[in-house]
């Protein structure tokens, strides 16, 4: 057990992480700006686990800052979750995006370099295999193509993981590829709360079903799937979280080296199926109409997820009953505080 510096800790991903971390009796030390969060998780991973995870405000691409988190605190392992997330606001604002997820990385390596930090979880996103080859995807499968800057910032990071591994052999580097995240903790305190108008499905749908939205648009019906719709390896946050927790205990066996896992469940629900469950399992309304296909999606994206069970011994546990139930939990209670 260690203490474990979790960037970008206070968002979606990264605060369902401290708590399985908390859980688990780490340490859990988290840098974020609060561009895309709120000072109150802090409260609330604290309500959830009894425990509350050291915090400092600060971008990750503020080496001055990096440096002293680096020298004050005795750093065992990184979980690296900043970063710029929107994939239409990366197609309208690229050098940006470039520029905060390459530069924050660049400088979170650095300093880890400096302090002797040799292990690096990473998030990155089921986006890297691009439209190269059809679903499923395994770790091995071609990766590129990306559709936006976004999902390129995912892969030229990847890249210069794999890279600093060849000068940096004794380093563990885990690349954990997400599919699609959804749900909440089921104690509705801490989800997803975009800005603005939802790009992602799940949160369009709690929102269209609460009376924010008038109505969801599901972005084509036509394509080559079982009812027309995409189909996408939705994954419980809390599932998911837990991957990461599996990932250090392997890192903490010795590992070292890069290594690629998908964190998915390995089935492809549509969207029609998302909607149907959300309504069934919730008791709630989303109304809907079929809009034309949405720019750069593909038809299907699903994982094998072969890889992280079977060398992680991890497994997703929670169905979409789950993801929908907890989802709109969230949505009634914790997301409007
Ligand atoms: C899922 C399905 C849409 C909204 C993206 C990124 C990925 C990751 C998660 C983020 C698709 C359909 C959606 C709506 C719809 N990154 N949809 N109506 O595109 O699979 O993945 O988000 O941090 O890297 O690429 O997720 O939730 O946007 O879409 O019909 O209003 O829902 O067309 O088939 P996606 P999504």
């Amino acid at each position: 057990m260690g203490k474990i510096l979790l960037t970008g800790g206070m968002g979606f991903i990264g605060s369902h992480t401290a708590v399985e971390l908390l859980e688990g009796g780490y340490d859990v030390l988290i840098v974020d700006d609060l561009s895309n969060s709120e000072a109150s998780v802090l409260d609330r991973v604290e309500t959830i686990t009894g425990k509350r995870p050291g915090f400092v405000q600060a971008d990750v691409a503020d080496a001055g800052k990096m440096e002293k988190i680096f020298s004050e605190n005795a750093i065992d392992a990184v979980i690296h979750f900043a970063g710029f997330k929107a994939v239409g606001e990366s197609v309208a604002k690229p050098l940006e995006y470039y520029r905060n997820n390459l530069d924050s990385t660049l400088t979170l390596l650095e300093t880890m370099k400096k302090h002797d930090c040799r292990t690096i979880i990473f998030s990155s996103s089921a986006t890297v295999y691009g439209d190269n080859s059809p679903a499923p995807f395994a770790e091995d499968a071609p990766t590129g193509n990306c559709t936006n800057p976004y999902g390129w910032t995912k892969y030229m990071i990847e890249q210069i993981l794999k890279g600093l591994s060849l000068a940096a052999p004794k380093m563990f580097i885990g690349i954990l590829r997400y599919f699609n995240p959804i749900g909440a903790h089921p104690s509705g305190l801490i989800g997803e709360k975009p800005n603005g108008i939802p790009n992602n499905l799940l949160p369009y749908v709690t929102q269209t079903a609460a009376g924010i939205r008038e109505k969801l648009s599901i972005f084509g019906n036509d394509y080559p799937t079982k009812d027309g719709t995409g189909v996408r390896d939705f994954i419980h946050v809390v599932d998911l979280a837990k991957g990461h927790v599996a990932t250090l205990k392997y890192a903490e066996k010795g590992a070292c080296g890069v290594e690629i896992f998908n964190l998915g469940t390995g089935v492809g629900y549509s969207v029609l199926d998302i909607v149907n469950t959300f309504e069934r399992v919730n008791g709630v309304k989303v109304p809907h109409v079929f809009a034309p296909r949405r720019p750069g999606d593909i038809a299907e994206c699903y994982s094998n997820p072969t890889r992280a069970n079977t060398i992680l011994g991890w497994k997703t546990a929670k169905t979409l009953d789950d993801m929908c139930r907890d989802a709109w939990n969230w949505q009634q209670k914790g997301s409007r505080a």
